[in-house]
């Protein structure tokens, strides 16, 4: 096993889950046959084929879907645009991802922390917010599916009455879901996309986790108000996205490695979830929880008593990296004190069982 530090800090993929030999194959394909189109300024709101695959897969006509450079900057063209139309405080779960909270917090947005448990974002936490305070709020940000950081999924019942709730108050949701596909067991729910309707919520998601995060390919699905808006964001940001990552991504769905692709990754990522969860259940202390995730990257470790900013600093001297719970609460919050997010997809069942022996070990000195 090589020494070099282990790493559940990064949600980032195993190089051995990276296609990369059917990713350059794809690429030297498009370039030779669509080079002229690749390789020159068109629509703002992505490669037309790609675009209309994703259009189809949801079920809505492709001037309703912009392709993104990763969801990520889509999600900072959403924020913007629902903020100009309504100004307002955003609501996140609590835990949440930290980037769309670092970037709310950087343009002064007042965040709403709502609670969630096992089953994810707490219905009733959200109706109590919305009861609280006449002014609607500008958007709802959620990860329903196998969510950053947490890996909890929101229950089926949740999603039901959590879609109740939002058409009730005409909320703006933006529904994340990068990891969806990435399920190792199980049936997997309906998105609260397809049980609204897709006028309140707007639906994103990535190839980062399903193909490859380096091809920088997100997307969107928008209430049809908005989806020129959010595109015109698009064109006055980078008049055009990179065609050619987009163009290799359509090849690799057109030729029918995506549906196996994910297949693979769900196998090589499921031995890593085992390998975490068997760790833990070997050496974790009394009183300590975690999440057990049937899909994605992430497992939420609980270890009460334990300040988890001050044991990074000590699993650092010892090889090991995570990310400490108060990163994925809005800054001074007083909740995550004891949390860890701890990311499998990137180290071998190996290292994770002797990364995670390693982190429980400095519990017991
Ligand atoms: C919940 C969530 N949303 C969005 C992203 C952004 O992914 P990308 O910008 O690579 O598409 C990530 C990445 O880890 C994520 O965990």
């Amino acid at each position: 096993m090589s020494d070099a530090p282990i790493s559940f800090a990064r949600g980032a993929p195993a190089p051995e889950l990276i296609p990369s030999e059917e990713l350059a194959d794809c690429a030297h394909a498009v370039a030779l046959r669509d080079g002229t189109r690749v390789f020159s300024y068109g629509p703002g709101g992505g490669y037309a084929p790609l675009r209309e695959w994703v259009a189809a897969r949801h079920g809505v006509p492709p001037t309703r879907v912009v392709l993104t450079v990763g969801g990520l900057q889509g999600f900072v063209f959403f924020a913007a645009e629902r903020l100009s139309r309504t100004p307002g405080r955003v609501l996140v779960e609590a835990p949440s991802y930290d980037r769309p909270l670092k970037i709310l917090a950087r343009e002064g947005v007042e965040i709403v922390a709502l609670a969630m448990d096992d089953e994810g974002l707490d219905p009733d936490a959200l109706e109590a917010e919305l009861a609280s305070r006449p002014e609607r709020p500008s958007f709802l940000y959620t990860i329903p599916t196998f969510q950053n950081p947490s890996g909890r999924t929101l229950s089926g019942e949740r999603r039901v009455r959590l879609v109740e709730i939002v058409s009730a108050h005409g909320l703006a949701v933006l529904e994340d879901d990068p990891y969806g596909l990435v399920r190792f067991e199980g049936e997997s729910p309906a998105s609260l996309h397809e049980l609204e309707g897709g006028d309140l919520v707007t639906y994103t998601s990535s190839f980062s986790k399903t193909v490859a995060p380096g091809v920088r390919t997100g997307y969107f699905v928008l209430p049809v108000p908005e989806a020129a808006a959010f595109e015109e964001r698009a064109v006055s940001t980078y008049i055009t996205p990179p065609f050619l990552t987009q163009a290799i991504v359509a090849e690799f769905v057109a030729r029918g490695h995506f549906e196996p692709n994910i297949a693979r990754v769900c196998g090589e990522l499921r031995a890593r979830r085992d390998a975490m969860l068997a760790a833990l259940a070997e050496a974790a202390p009394e009183g300590s929880s975690w999440s057990r995730p049937k899909g994605g990257y992430f497992v939420w470790l609980e270890l009460a008593g334990v300040d988890t900013a001050v044991l990074a600093r000590r699993a650092e001297r010892a090889g090991v990296a995570f990310i400490a719970g108060t990163a994925f609460f809005p800054a001074g919050a007083p909740e995550g004190v004891s949390s860890a997010r701890l990311a499998f997809s990137y180290e071998t069942p190996e290292r994770i069982s002797e990364g995670v022996a390693r982190l429980l070990a400095l519990l017991a000195d």
